[in-house]
């Protein structure tokens, strides 16, 4: 049978006893302490090591929010909290979530539209930051603020003209449900201020999952000048400007790593020649999946090993209900494989060509195509890589009865 290629294993997953260590700890054993599978594991070195790179290539003025989206585990906040310097959330839940994990809701913003009179209220209530997505739901903030007694803490999210160049998910350029459109930006600001809501600046995302420094550089460029430009016209200076994200990560084969170190280039140059209206904003990127995808793995057992009409399948006890994206099916067209391995054998040689599956009744339900593998058999791990994002929350977990996975953090 012919091989499909697989997505590169992320850096810093190696052996021990020939088996996948996770955060220096064997799948194995892993499991076993879980007491099921499948499982996430979250590595915590894994977490920390991404940290360590971002504030070594990004200049000290931009800070780093985490949008909990990626992946809302409890222990992946926490472990988050000191790192980071700001929570960005996209529901009232997402909200709960952060006070459950004792995040001061000062260093938290609010972005998403369709936001309910009642997640508008709790967000104002605890002192979150909302990035107000129309002028509608900013009158809305404002008299709830009103009723409660209470000044919202109003951003507004930009509509920008321009997107984010080779985005896997576009959130800029021409009609969408997202941020206000530029133009219509400085009156809504003017109002917000006039109003008596505490202005904190500009929310402007532009898109999602690039891989492309040069697209990244070119949409951070575009974005400063328009803050600056937005700002003039709005005629007060920006208390802060949250200039989105987009940092990618490398899903599948032929995918390279964002260059960070060109990313950090051209920031600090930017940031040493900042136009008047931006000199004493704060700055921060908004990443989600660039700080976690990498440090999750999602684990699962054979259950069965089978051929059918030459082709051998490796039938498991995960699947789609658990990694949705890993099947193809969740916002791409063509499915390619994610990185996968057999954990239980991570270091022998691949020789077996086989289609893994998971345990759902739908033909949809693939973790890997005609991949090579070494041999693997009734229960053995499998390990699908750059599970730390979009994971277990953005899968479909109650699909035909399995239940959720067991998250872990190591
Ligand atoms: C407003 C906003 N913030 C953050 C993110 C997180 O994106 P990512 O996980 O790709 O960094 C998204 C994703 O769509 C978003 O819409």
């Amino acid at each position: 049978m012919k091989t499909k290629p697989i997505g590169p294993i992320p850096v810093g997953y190696s052996a021990i006893d020939g088996e996948l260590a996770i955060g220096g700890r064997k799948a194995s054993d892993l499991a076993a302490e879980a007491g099921q599978t499948p499982l996430f594991v979250y590595s915590r070195t894994h977490l920390d090591a991404r940290m360590e790179q971002l504030r070594a290539a990004l200049p000290k003025r931009i800070g780093v929010n985490y949008a909990i989206k990626a992946n809302p585990h409890r222990g992946v906040i926490e472990h988050m909290e000191p790192l980071v310097d700001g929570f960005d959330i996209a529901s009232s839940g997402e909200l709960a979530m952060t006070q459950a994990a004792g995040i001061d809701p000062a260093r938290v913003s609010f972005a998403g539209p369709g936001k309910r009179d009642d997640e508008l209220e709790a967000a104002i209530a605890a002192g979150v930051t909302l990035n107000c997505e129309s002028e509608g739901e900013a009158k809305r903030s404002l008299s709830i603020g009103q009723r409660i007694g209470k000044a919202p803490r109003i951003a507004v999210r930009v509509n920008p003209s321009f997107e984010l160049r080779g985005s896997g998910m576009k959130m800029g350029g021409g009609a969408k449900q997202f941020g206000v459109d530029a133009d219509k930006v400085p009156a809504l600001a003017k109002d917000v201020i006039a109003e008596g809501a505490q202005w904190r600046g500009l929310h402007i995302f532009t898109g999602s999952q690039a891989l492309n420094a040069e697209a990244i550089i070119e949409a951070q460029s575009n974005v400063l000048n328009l803050a600056a430009e937005l700002s003039r016209e709005i005629g007060a200076p920006l208390p802060k400007l949250n200039m989105g994200g987009g940092f990618g990560v490398p899903y599948f084969p032929g995918d390279e790593p964002v260059d960070l170190t060109a990313i950090g280039a051209a920031l600090h140059e930017r940031v040493a020649d900042l136009p008047p209206g931006l000199a004493h904003t704060e700055l921060c990127l908004e990443l989600g999946r660039y700080l976690v995808g990498e440090a999750g793995v999602y684990l699962c057992r054979v259950i069965d090993r089978k051929v059918s009409h030459g082709t051998t399948y490796l039938i498991t006890d995960g699947g789609l209900h658990h990694q949705l994206a890993a099947s193809g099916n969740f916002g791409t067209v063509v499915r390619r494989n994610y990185p996968v391995a057999i954990a239980s054998r991570f270091d022998a040689e691949a020789d077996d060509v086989v289609n893994v599956v998971g345990c759902l009744c739908t033909p949809l339900d693939r973790l890997a195509d005609a991949a090579l593998l070494p041999r693997a058999d009734v229960g053995d791990l499998i390990a699908v890589f750059c599970a730390g994002a979009y994971g277990a929350t953005a899968s479909p977990s109650a699909f035909l009865g399995h239940g959720p996975a067991i998250e872990v953090l190591t």
